[in-house]
C-alpha cells in the first residue's frame, strides 16, 4: 500500500481517539484530531481558540471555514507524505467535499473511512466516565480503561480531568449534532466505496484487532 490515508468517523465517545492513538503507533503516521487541535488553541488563548471555544462549550460544531483550513494545511506537509490519520474531520458534508478537493488536487485518495458503530446509550456511558490527561490528551475510563493510579495519566504522569463538554446536557447536544450534521457523510463515503464498518461496542483490544485485520485485508486486495 503506497499511502495510508485514513478517516476515523463516528459519534462522540465511539473510541476514535482511543484507536487513533494505537493506529498512530502501529503505522507511525501523523495523527490529526481536530478536537485536540482546537482544545490546544483554546488552552493557549489564540484567536482560533477564542473563536472555537463558545461552540465547543455548547457542544456545537465550529464553523467549517476554521477547521477545513487546519486540516488541509496539515495533510499537505512533508510529514503526511506517506499518509495520515484524521480523527473528527470531516464532520459535515461541506468538510468532506473540501477534503476530497484538496486530495484530488494533490492526486491522492482516501484509503478508508472507518465508521465506529456504537449506540447512543453506550456513548453516554463512555463519556460519563471518561478522564482525559491535561498534558497530551491521553484518554482513560473510570471502569473500562482505568489508570493505574486514580487521577494520574499512566503515560505522562499529568492530572486526569473531566472534559468540559462531557457534561450530560452537552453530550446530548453533541449526539444530536452528530446525527443531523455528520451522519450524512456515511452515505457519501458509502457511495465513493471507501466506507468500512468497525464494531465499536467490543472491548478496546478487540476493536484494535478488528481494525488491524481490516487494514491487512485492504493491503492484500491492493496487492492482488
Ligand atoms: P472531539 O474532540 O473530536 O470529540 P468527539 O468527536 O465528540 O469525540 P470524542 O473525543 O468525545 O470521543 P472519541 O470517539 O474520540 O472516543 P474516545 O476514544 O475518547 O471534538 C470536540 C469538539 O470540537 C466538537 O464538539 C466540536 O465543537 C469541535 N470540533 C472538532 N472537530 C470538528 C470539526 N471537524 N468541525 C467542527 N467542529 C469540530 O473514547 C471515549 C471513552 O470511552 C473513553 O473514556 C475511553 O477510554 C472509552 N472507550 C474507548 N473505546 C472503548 C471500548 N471499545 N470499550 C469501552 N470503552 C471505550
Amino acid at each position: 500500500m503506497s499511502e495510508l490515508n485514513l478517516v476515523l468517523l463516528g459519534p462522540p465517545g465511539s473510541g476514535k481517539g482511543t484507536q487513533g492513538e494505537r493506529l498512530q503507533e502501529d503505522f507511525q503516521l501523523p495523527y490529526f484530531a481536530t478536537g485536540d487541535i482546537l482544545r490546544t488553541a483554546v488552552a493557549e488563548g489564540t484567536d482560533l481558540g477564542k473563536e472555537a471555544d463558545e461552540y465547543m462549550q455548547r457542544g456545537d460544531l465550529a464553523p467549517d471555514e476554521i477547521v477545513v483550513g487546519i486540516i488541509v494545511e496539515r495533510i499537505a506537509t512533508a510529514e503526511a507524505a506517506d499518509g495520515f490519520i484524521l480523527d473528527g474531520f470531516p464532520r459535515t458534508l461541506r468538510q468532506g467535499e473540501a477534503l476530497d478537493e484538496a486530495l484530488k488536487g494533490a492526486g491522492r485518495l482516501l484509503t478508508a473511512v472507518l465508521l465506529f458503530d456504537v449506540n447512543n446509550e453506550e456513548v453516554t456511558r463512555r463519556l460519563g466516565g471518561r478522564r482525559t490527561c491535561t498534558d497530551n490528551g491521553h484518554v482513560f475510563h473510570v471502569d473500562f480503561n482505568p489508570p493505574k493510579t486514580e487521577g494520574i495519566c499512566d503515560i505522562d504522569g499529568s492530572e486526569l480531568i473531566i472534559r468540559r463538554d462531557d457534561r450530560p446536557e452537552v453530550i446530548e447536544k453533541r449526539l444530536s449534532n452528530y446525527h443531523d450534521l455528520t451522519k450524512p457523510l456515511v452515505g457519501y463515503y458509502e457511495q465513493v466505496g471507501v466506507l468500512r464498518h468497525v464494531e465499536g461496542c467490543k472491548p478496546p483490544d478487540e476493536v484494535g484487532a478488528d481494525i488491524r485485520g481490516l487494514l491487512a485485508t485492504l493491503r492484500m486486495e491492493e496487492g492482488a
